[in-house]
């Protein structure tokens, strides 16, 4: 196994706000998270990377990753593995670009900080992965300084940077949800390509159980910190067991019979 979350609890200052989280998942695997606003998806997520704002606390539980518990890392150890083990895309992954610095000066640093590779070197592998985003002319993106490339660009670097060392685990929330319908399904679709070329497993938080369905290969829904459901994202469709979950379902539009996802 992979990654092995079990009977993590996570509190913001005095309030416990993740009861008793338990997932697993295999390498090249797809788990969804679906729930609603406050349910405690991006906390999750959060905790596994070992990034909970300040007042946040994992309170219990255990993060194991490749056999080893994440809770007891040092910070170097948790330095060590972001970035490259494991690595994040999130929202306004954008917007973690530097305003300031055109995107091939950014790629490049960041490829040399995390590698012996040269700058020349860098410069021609930071191509290779824009372009496995399917980004246009990658010779004058790498020119181009952030606010000259639309946001459906930007998260497309975002995703070029965090998949650039082949992690094993992508964490990925609401990658996509600051983008139009049309792009947001796009840059999905090559997220999800990239990664099974490289046997990375994902865990994808989303708000939209349609996207969640078609994408993954197992899904969890959460409610109030806690999962309400559980299990291969198959038999959760055909017959989910919460009444939360099935009103999620409910929402999702049906056409001819066959819900419509994606
Ligand atoms: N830094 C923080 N300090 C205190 N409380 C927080 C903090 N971050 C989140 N919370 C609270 O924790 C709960 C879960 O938040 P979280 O961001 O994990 O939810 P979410 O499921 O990701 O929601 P969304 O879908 O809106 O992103 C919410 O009630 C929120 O108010
Ligand atoms: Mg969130």
């Amino acid at each position: 196994m992979l990654l092995e979350v079990s009977e993590l609890f996570v509190s913001y200052a005095e309030h416990e706000i993740v009861r008793n989280v338990n997932l697993s998942l295999d390498e090249g695997e797809v788990l969804a998270i679906v729930g609603e606003s406050g349910s405690g998806k991006t906390t999750v997520v959060r905790a596994i990377l070992g990034c909970l704002p300040h007042e946040g606390r994992v309170n219990g539980g255990r993060i194991l990753f490749e056999g080893k518990n994440l809770l007891e890392n040092t910070p170097e150890e948790w330095c060590r593995l972001c970035g490259t083990k494991v690595a994040m895309v999130f929202q306004e992954s954008g917007s973690m670009l530097d305003p300031i610095q055109c995107i091939g000066q950014q790629f490049v640093e960041y490829i040399c900080e995390h590698s012996p590779m040269t700058k020349r070197e860098a410069a021609e592998a930071a191509k290779g992965m824009l372009r496995k985003m399917h980004l246009p002319n990658p010779e004058n993106i790498m020119k181009s300084y952030p606010f000259e490339l639309s946001g459906g660009m930007r998260q497309r670097v975002g995703v070029a940077l965090a998949m650039f060392f082949r992690p094993r685990l992508l964490l990925a929330d609401e990658p996509t949800s600051a983008l139009d319908v049309t792009t947001q399904a796009q840059v999905v679709k090559e997220m999800m390509e990239i990664c099974r070329q490289d046997k990375t497993a994902i865990i994808l938080v989303t708000h939209n159980i349609g996207v969640a369905a078609y994408m993954s290969d197992m899904l969890l829904v959460m409610r109030e910190g806690q999962i309400v459901e559980a299990g291969r994202t198959d038999d959760v469709i055909a017959q989910a067991k919460s009444a939360y979950t099935k009103e999620l379902l409910d929402a999702v539009p049906q056409v001819g019979g066959k819900r419509y996802v994606g």
